[in-house]
């Protein structure tokens, strides 16, 4: 976790840092810090906290310079603190890191050995002092920082300044983000396309084991031993104003309302509904090799893994393949049976969480194809995947995901129709339906958006509320899972799902009138069982909020507070049902005045274990 940026150019580096590291913040906020270097000094301000206490550091002690580096942190290694926040410096060299160094125990104890003095408990601090040892014998910036990443072991992706080399800067990446912009004479570097995205557009894409060094004017990037590699960049067509707020209160509620939008882009040309097919450029297997296939994984963490869940109805429904749902971090240590017939399913949003890539490796090192559905297309998890289908949802910044989650859905409904037809298990006149059924969804979920004032209304009502049960059947429990995870995220509501069928067995000892509990009962084969589940926490004084459908409305009376969403298939249902749980969690939050785009503890990209 963490954001860094670095800039090496004409302009005040500060200014271009703090600009890059306020787009980064979800990244992490623990701390931030920056550091400058001008006529052989470097100057480091840092702050615990966020982004504002630093700025107000600097307004008190400004630094100079065109050449800057700059983070902002998500605490690993040492607790959130001044004297842990990045930059870390030693002996004329500054490092700021995204990452875990694995063996900076052993390298510290190495270090002390030869009289270094560390200030901090972070594992960053290491990487100074390591380069700070070579540079001390060979004055070679450089090579300097070659020997000291070939020692470390574990991820980073780092950019180094040192004060004897003016407007000279180095970064370099193994498992953590890194990206180079290349402006007019000035250079970039970031752990993501909008902390530079209002400067530049022309974006170079690191591999791990690539380094960079930027200086004269210029940029070289090489492999660790020093070796020239070609790159080039391409041209980023995202819209800057894409990532701001756009008028809304929150970044969560612009993405909330964004959904419509995000659908439709994902389904943009895709769907061949003559054929009643599903396009996916990326998916990069053919009919043979999808009808070969003899089971399924999908694998995901958070809210991603609330959309495998969904994903499983999908698929077992339409294609008739057996599906088993894994967490990343459990999947990836418990020696899964993939075979070569195994068709392994990455979802994540960022592209970037730790156990989805290390589960992707180990899919991927046990044979068996691997396909990955993610948001940020030049991400790790969809570079190392076999085949990818990007979800256009544009850039989520609110922690709590949204509109990533809604357009993994209509990607999996996509990936389903796809495998379908070509396992000929789905028709192609059902085929057909489900496209028009997608065809209708944005329309649909603009409908479903309307709901917003009555919603605002029951958050008033129940925001007082210790506990909120989620209960749902089929595909709707999963839906449950994430209504509840939402409000929990960010409004530090206790909050669980439940399958309704388990109430008996345990969470009904919990109802009384002071439970509220979240029913989704869509019309649908099992909406009567959901029904009498809903009935028996009536009977003990349980608060029901329902979510239904056109066609269910009338079979939930007496509920305390009823929504009614558009009617849909079954199959769409739990992207209708979700909006309203959604916007729920966010009213509820927002009344409790937590801080609903950066909830306390959470990071957007989780890139450790
Ligand atoms: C973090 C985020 C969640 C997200 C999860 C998985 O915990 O706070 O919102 O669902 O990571 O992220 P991914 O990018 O892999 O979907």
């Amino acid at each position: 976790m963490c954001g860094i940026v670095g800039y090496v150019g004409v302009q005040e580096a500060t200014t271009i840092v703090l600009d890059g590291l306020r787009r980064l913040e979800y990244r992490g906020y623990d701390s931030a810090g920056v550091a400058t270097q001008q006529n052989g000094c470097i100057e480091i301000r840092r702050a615990e906290g966020k982004l504002l206490n630093l700025e107000k550091v600097l307004s008190e002690r400004p630094v100079q310079g065109n050449c800057g580096i700059g983070h902002t942190r998500w605490a690993t290694h040492g607790r959130p603190s001044e004297t842990n926040a990045h930059p870390h410096y030693a002996g004329g060299i500054v490092v700021v890191h995204n990452g875990i160094i694995e063996n900076f125990l052993e390298l510290k104890e190495i270090l002390r050995g030869k009289g270094h003095n560390f200030n901090s408990e972070t594992d960053t601090e290491i990487i100074a002092h390591l380069v700070e040892d070579y540079y001390k014998t060979d004055k070679d910036f450089v090579g300097a920082v070659r020997k000291a990443l070939a020692k470390v072991r574990g991820a980073y992706a780092v950019a180094i300044l040192c004060e004897q080399e003016p407007a000279t800067m180095v970064a370099a990446k193994q498992g953590s983000p890194l990206v180079v912009g290349q402006g007019n004479g000035e250079h970039f570097v970031a752990s993501d396309i909008p902390a530079m995205l209002s400067h530049t557009r022309e974006i170079t894409f690191l591999e791990d084991g690539e380094m960079v060094v930027f200086g004269g004017g210029g940029m070289e990037v090489t492999d660790l031993a020093g070796n020239l590699i070609e790159k080039s960049p391409k041209t980023i067509t995202w819209d800057p104003i894409m990532a701001e707020k756009g008028g809304y209160k929150h970044f969560m509620l612009k993405e909330i309302y964004e959904q419509p939008r995000a659908i439709a882009d994902t389904l943009a040309g895709r769907l061949t509904e003559d054929e009643g097919d599903a396009y996916l450029e990326g998916l990069n297997l053919s009919d043979q090799q999808l009808q070969a296939v003899d089971n399924i994984f999908i694998v995901a963490c958070g809210t991603s893994w609330h959309a495998a869940l969904v994903g499983k109805f999908l698929l077992e429904k339409h294609c008739r393949i057996p599906v088993d749902v894994d967490i990343a971090s459990e999947f990836r240590y418990r020696d899964p049976i993939v075979q070569s017939n195994t068709l392994t399913l990455l979802l994540s949003q960022s592209g970037e969480t730790a156990d989805t890539l290390a589960a992707l490796r180990e899919a991927k090192a046990k044979g068996g194809q691997v396909v990955s559905i993610c948001n940020v297309v030049e991400s790790s998890i969809p570079r190392e995947s076999d085949g990818v289908i990007c979800t256009h949802a544009g850039p989520e910044i609110g922690v709590a995901s949204t509109k990533a989650f809604t357009t993994q859905l209509v990607a999996l409904t996509l990936l389903t129709m796809r495998i379908g037809r070509s396992r000929n298990s789905l028709s192609a006149e059902n085929c057909r339906d489900l496209a028009q059924e997608l065809l209708k969804l944005p329309r649909k979920v603009e409908a479903t958006l309307e709901l917003n004032d009555q919603i605002e209304a029951i958050a008033r009502e129940f925001m007082a509320a210790q506990d909120f049960l989620y209960l749902g059947r089929g595909n709707q429990y999963p839906a449950a899972l994430e209504g509840a995870l939402k409000l929990k995220e960010i409004s530090y509501i206790h909050a669980e799902g439940y399958p309704a069928g388990e109430l008996k067995h345990g969470p009904i000892a919990l109802i009384d009138e002071q439970m509220p509990v979240v029913v989704l009962v869509p019309e649908n084969a099992t909406s009567e069982k959901v029904l009498s589940n809903m009935k028996e926490v009536q009977a003990r004084a349980g608060k029901v909020i329902a979510v239904t459908d056109a066609n269910g409305e009338s079979f939930c009376d007496n509920v305390d507070s009823l929504l009614v969403v558009p009617k849909i298939t079954d199959d769409l249902m739990p992207i209708l049902t979700s909006i309203p749980l959604q916007l729920l969690a966010y009213h509820i939050a927002v009344l409790k005045g937590t801080d609903v785009d950066q909830p306390r503890n959470l990071a957007k990209s989780v890139t450790v274990e």
